[in-house]
């Protein structure tokens, strides 16, 4: 099947069969599909949190305002990002790069220097929201992913951040949470499953010019 007609397949699940779990070499593809999504410049300003613990999905749930899915989907993919540029977040990035590729160490020490001056008078608050944004497009790709293995998932913005970077401990980590993706395979009795999935039509979404 194409992507597109994947795309057309997958949907936010509702309700998963908690009797299945996805094998973790699909578990593997959609991290990998995250982990290879590009950044803006290059930082990879996030991490992916892969949960299968029964007992911490579960404390999801009130997290999540209460959505079940969280405790029945097969795993929780929870998307964090940089709770801020540092100095040193940057160099051990571009460091790495350099060392990968055998470049000198610094090679890019002019950009990089433009990429502190940019980011590191910023608030905490504004830095957050452009590493979050790098942290959705490896969302969007995870998503992508999980329809290419016939893996159902929900993309989940409804939850309280601040109770899930406590309950993962990710300020220790430097990163705040942005998004979740439970993965797993959906119910019969999935309300949503048989509907029609509905997007504007196209001469209203595409403006040409
Ligand atoms: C960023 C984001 C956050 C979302 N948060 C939730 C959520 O918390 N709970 C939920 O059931 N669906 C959530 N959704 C699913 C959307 O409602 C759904 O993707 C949209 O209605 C389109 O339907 P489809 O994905 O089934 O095609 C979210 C989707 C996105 C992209």
């Amino acid at each position: 099947m194409s992507l597109l007609e994947n795309l057309n397949w997958r949907y936010a699940t509702k309700k998963y069969d908690p009797t299945r779990k996805v094998a973790q070499e699909d578990v593997d593809k959609i991290v990998e599909a995250a982990r290879l999504a590009p950044t803006s410049s290059g930082l990879q300003q996030f991490r992916v949190i892969v949960v299968s613990n029964q007992e911490l999905k579960e404390k999801m749930v009130p997290i999540a305002w209460g959505q079940e899915i969280m405790a029945e989907a097969s795993h929780v993919l929870v998307f964090a990002a940089w709770d801020r540029y540092t100095e040193e977040r940057i160099d051990k990035i571009y460091d790495y790069t350099t060392d990968e590729r055998g470049l000198p160490r610094g090679r890019f020490g002019s950009y990089t220097d433009k990429l502190k001056a940019a980011y590191l008078p910023q608030t905490a608050e504004e830095n957050f929201v452009h590493t979050a944004r790098q942290a959705y497009i490896a969302f969007g790709l995870a998503i992508a992913q999980a329809a290419e293995l016939k893996v159902d998932c929900t993309p989940v913005e409804g939850f309280t951040t601040e109770e899930l970077d406590e309950l993962l401990d990710l300020k220790s980590k430097g990163l705040k949470s942005v998004t979740m993706l439970p993965i797993g395979y959906r119910d019969n009795e999935d309300w949503l499953a048989p509907m029609k999935k509905v997007r504007n039509p196209k001469e209203e979404f595409v403006i040409e010019y």
